[in-house]
C-alpha cells in the first residue's frame, strides 16, 4: 500500500511564515473579554485575510424527520492552506469534511465509500455507538480500499462530536480526514448564528519523526500554523448585536489550544451545569468546547502558547481568527437554563488504574507499562459503575480518551470540579492523577488511549472490555 506521506510531509514540515494581521486595537479589548464596546476597535483588519465559513453540511437524503442519512467518500485532496498546497485526504473533497447534524433520538446512517488506496474506517468520537459501529480495527477488519460500509446507530445525547478514521489514525487524521458531528437538543435556546470552528495544525512531525513531537511542539507553539476550517486567520463579520453559539473542535494530532476566557457553555458532552467565563479553556487534541459570543465589537481570538512539556508556555499569544461587526453595539446573553448539577462524590475505591509512562525518544508510550496491542484487557460487568484513576508519570501531558462511553471527572489532582463535568477526552498533566466515574452501559471492547495521535500510534492505547 503506497502512502502519500513523504510528499505530504516534505511540504507540511517546512517552516511556515505567517503574515499576522495587524493586531490593531482589537488586541487588548479582545482576548480577555468580548463583551466590551470599544468604538476605536473597529479598524478594518488586513484585506488579505479570508472570510470565515462554516464547513458545508452533509446532505440528508432521507425525508424522515428522525433519520439522518448521508454519504461520505474518503478520497485524496490537495488542501489549500494559506498559500501552500498540501496533498492529503478529505471526506467529500472538503477541508474539513461535511458537518453532520442530527438531533437527540435520531437514527444516523452513514454510507462510507473508501476511495483511498489504503484501508480506512470512521470512528464517532464522543458518541456512544454500538461496538460494531465504532470504527476500530481491534478484532474487526477495516474497510478495504475501494470498498464501502454503512454505519448505523442512534444518537441519544446532545453535543459537539467529531468523526475521523481509526485505522492508521495518526496519518489519516493528519492528512485531513475529519469532520464535525453535531447532535442538537431541540430545547436549547436558538442563537442568532452558529460558528463551527475546526482547529488543526499543518506542520506536524510525523511517523519516524514522531519522537521529536514533544520538542517540536512543546517549546514554541507559535511555530505551529493553526487553521480554522482550513483557513489561516479568517475574519467573521456580523452586523452587531448578535449572540453566536460557537462549537470548537481541536482535531490537531498534537497541538494544544489554550484559549481566552469567554462564555464557556459546553464541554465534550453537551451543555455544562453552569456557564464559566473565568477559566481559560484548554482544548487538548480531540477536545471540544462550546462558547456563546456576543458580536458587539471587533476582537481577535488568540491562543496562548502551551507546551505539552508542562502547560502554559513562555511566548506571545498568536491570532486564530478575527471577529468584527459593522456596527458596534451591546448584546444580551442567552438563557441556557443550565442545571447547576454538582459533582458526584468520590466513592473512594478504584476499579481500574491507568498509568501513563514513556518519554520522547524512548521505547514507546505506555499505559501500565504495556504497548498496544500487547495489552492486558481489563473487564468490567455490563451496567457496573466503574471508577478509573489515570495517572501521568511521564514528562509530557496526555489527553485520555475512552470510546463508547462518557465519564464524569470526579477530581483532578485531588480537587473535585465546581460543577459536574462530563467528558470523553480529558487532559492529564505531568505528575497528575485524574479520577473518573463511568457507567459501563455499552457492551464491547473499547479503546482507551492518549489522543496525541503519535503517542497512540506508538502504543499508548489499551482496551476496556464491558460485558462478559
Ligand atoms: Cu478520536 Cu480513539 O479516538
Ligand atoms: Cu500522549
Amino acid at each position: 500500500m503506497r502512502r502519500l506521506l513523504p510528499v505530504v510531509f516534505a511540504v507540511a514540515c517546512a517552516p511556515v511564515e505567517v503574515d499576522k494581521p495587524t493586531p490593531a486595537q482589537g488586541d487588548t479589548a479582545t482576548s480577555s473579554s468580548n463583551t466590551s464596546s470599544d468604538p476605536t476597535s473597529t479598524t478594518p483588519v488586513t484585506d488579505a485575510a479570508p472570510d470565515f465559513a462554516n464547513p458545508a453540511e452533509a446532505i440528508d437524503s432521507d425525508p424522515a424527520d428522525n433519520v439522518l442519512h448521508v454519504a461520505l467518500t474518503a478520497g485524496t485532496k490537495s488542501h489549500a492552506i494559506g498559500d501552500q498546497v498540501i496533498d492529503g485526504y478529505a471526506y467529500n473533497g472538503q477541508t474539513p469534511g461535511p458537518t453532520l447534524r442530527a438531533k437527540i433520538g435520531d437514527t444516523v446512517i452513514v454510507d462510507l465509500q473508501n476511495d483511498l488506496d489504503v484501508e480506512s474506517t470512521i470512528h464517532w468520537h464522543g458518541v456512544s455507538v454500538p461496538w460494531a459501529m465504532d470504527g476500530v480495527t481491534w478484532q474487526t477488519a477495516p474497510i478495504a480500499a475501494g470498498a464501502a460500509f454503512t454505519y448505523t446507530f442512534e444518537v441519544t445525547e446532545a453535543g459537539t462530536f467529531w468523526y475521523h478514521p481509526h485505522f492508521d489514525t495518526e496519518s489519516q487524521v493528519d492528512l485531513g480526514l475529519y469532520g464535525v458531528f453535531i447532535v442538537e437538543d431541540p430545547s436549547d435556546p436558538v442563537a442568532d448564528d452558529e460558528l463551527i470552528l475546526v482547529f488543526d495544525t499543518w506542520d506536524e512531525q510525523h511517523d519516524d519523526a514522531a519522537e521529536d513531537v514533544a520538542d517540536h511542539h512543546g517549546l514554541d507553539s507559535t511555530r505551529t500554523l493553526w487553521t480554522v476550517n482550513g483557513l489561516v486567520q479568517p475574519i467573521y463579520t456580523a452586523a452587531g448585536g448578535e449572540r453566536v453559539r460557537v462549537r470548537a473542535v481541536n482535531v490537531s494530532n498534537t497541538g494544544y489550544l489554550d484559549l481566552p476566557p469567554t462564555l464557556l457553555i459546553a464541554g465534550d458532552q453537551g451543555l455544562l451545569p453552569a456557564i464559566d467565563d473565568q477559566v481559560r479553556p484548554l482544548l487538548a487534541p480531540g477536545d471540544r468546547a462550546e462558547f456563546e459570543w456576543g458580536m458587539d465589537t471587533l476582537w481577535v481570538l488568540q491562543g496562548q502558547p502551551y507546551s505539552l512539556n508542562g502547560g502554559p508556555a513562555w511566548g506571545d499569544p498568536y491570532d486564530l481568527m478575527t471577529l468584527t461587526v459593522s456596527l458596534p453595539t451591546t448584546s444580551v446573553p442567552l438563557d441556557w437554563g443550565l442545571s447547576g448539577a454538582l459533582p458526584t462524590s468520590d466513592p473512594g475505591f478504584t476499579d481500574i488504574t491507568y498509568v501513563f509512562t514513556g518519554e520522547a525518544g524512548g521505547d514507546g508510550w505506555m499505559i501500565n507499562g504495556e504497548i498496544f496491542p500487547d495489552v492486558t484487557i481489563e473487564t468490567v460487568p455490563l451496567g457496573a459503575e466503574v471508577i478509573v484513576e489515570v495517572r501521568n508519570l511521564s514528562p509530557t501531558e496526555h489527553p485520555f480518551h475512552l470510546h463508547g462511553h462518557h465519564f464524569e471527572v470526579l477530581s483532578t489532582g485531588g480537587v473535585p470540579p465546581a460543577f459536574q463535568s462530563i467528558e470523553d477526552t480529558v487532559n492529564v498533566r505531568i505528575g497528575e492523577a485524574i479520577r473518573l466515574r463511568l457507567v459501563a452501559d455499552n457492551p464491547g471492547d473499547w479503546m482507551a488511549h492518549c489522543h496525541i495521535l503519535p503517542h497512540a500510534h506508538q502504543g499508548m492505547m489499551t482496551v476496556l472490555r464491558v460485558g462478559p
